[in-house]
């Protein structure tokens, strides 16, 4: 905690977090001080513009999305929530229309986005011989068209080096029983990711992969025998990589 902001810092080692640490002795913490806390140096803030930035954040108030939120709030971003039912905006991603809506309230909201990030995503589980045409179509709505039309639509309205992100999951690679439909579309979210992020350039777009979170073990452990789950603060942190950092194209898996 820093003494004179009360702000918690996380100190990396090196020349960066050897000024951080000076900081906390400091009897004023300004701007600079902060972003040097945050192993982040004005240089490479002006360079990158990577702070305060204005984020869109569908999903914000599940278990993922809220570990997002935490993550990107700490980094000095400003957030705006989206949800059915929850959020600063209320929208159904799954509605291309409600997608439009949800654009041209987040345009009247802020003075522009710098990033999309998805942490949303509804699809049905149900043994293959139980699946109906519907339930794909469900799960392709509800994971990847909702995803897709994120990015296809918001492309006009991102900044020139802004970014997407968006959630897949383990089951692309690794099935498990009753699957099928979460495994499609999943694997949907990923091809588009590599195929838009070499037409949306200079804007970014990556996906962020994991296996089951440990703070979802107690609902579907039982699905992932002897799988290592992976905590949402990792997770949010891979969400904090592609929104801050300058990859494109990527899946970051974390499994
Ligand atoms: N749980 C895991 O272990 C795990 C592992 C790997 C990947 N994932 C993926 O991570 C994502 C989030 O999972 P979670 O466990 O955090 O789920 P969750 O707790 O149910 O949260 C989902 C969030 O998304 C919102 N949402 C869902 N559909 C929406 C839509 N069509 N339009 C707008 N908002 C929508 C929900 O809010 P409203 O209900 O208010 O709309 C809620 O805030 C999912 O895509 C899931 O497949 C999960």
């Amino acid at each position: 905690m820093c003494s004179t902001c009360a702000a918690r810092v996380r100190l990396p080692s090196s020349p960066m977090a050897a000024k951080a640490r000076r900081c906390r002795s400091s009897t004023f913490m300004t701007g600079k001080h902060k972003w040097w806390a945050n192993g982040i140096s004005p240089a490479r803030q002006a360079a990158l513009n990577v702070t305060g930035m204005n984020i869109l954040l569908i999903g914000a108030t599940g278990k993922l999305g809220s570990a997002v939120h935490s993550a990107l709030t700490a980094r000095g971003h400003k957030i705006l929530t989206v949800g059915r039912t929850a959020g600063d905006l209320r929208h159904d991603v799954a509605d291309p229309e409600q997608v439009t809506a949800l654009y041209e309230a987040a345009r009247a909201a802020t003075d522009g986005l710098d990033a999309v990030v998805s942490a949303a995503g509804d699809v049905p589980y149900k043994p293959v011989t139980q699946m109906t045409p519907d339930d794909y179509l469900a799960a392709f709505r509800g994971k990847a068209l909702s995803q897709i039309e994120l990015v296809r639509q918001g492309i006009p309205h991102l900044a020139e080096r802004g970014s997407f992100t968006l959630i897949t999951g383990v089951l692309v690679n690794d099935p498990i029983p009753t699957g099928s439909a979460a495994s499609m579309a999943n694997g949907a979210v990923e091809s588009f990711v590599r195929a838009a992020a070499i037409e949306i350039a200079p804007q970014r777009i990556n996906a962020v992969s994991p296996t089951i979170f440990t703070e979802s073990v107690p609902e579907y452990g039982d699905f992932f025998p002897g799988v290592r789950p992976v905590d949402l603060t990792d997770v949010a942190q891979a969400y904090v990589r592609s929104v801050e950092g300058s990859h494109t194209g990527r899946i970051f898996e974390l499994s």
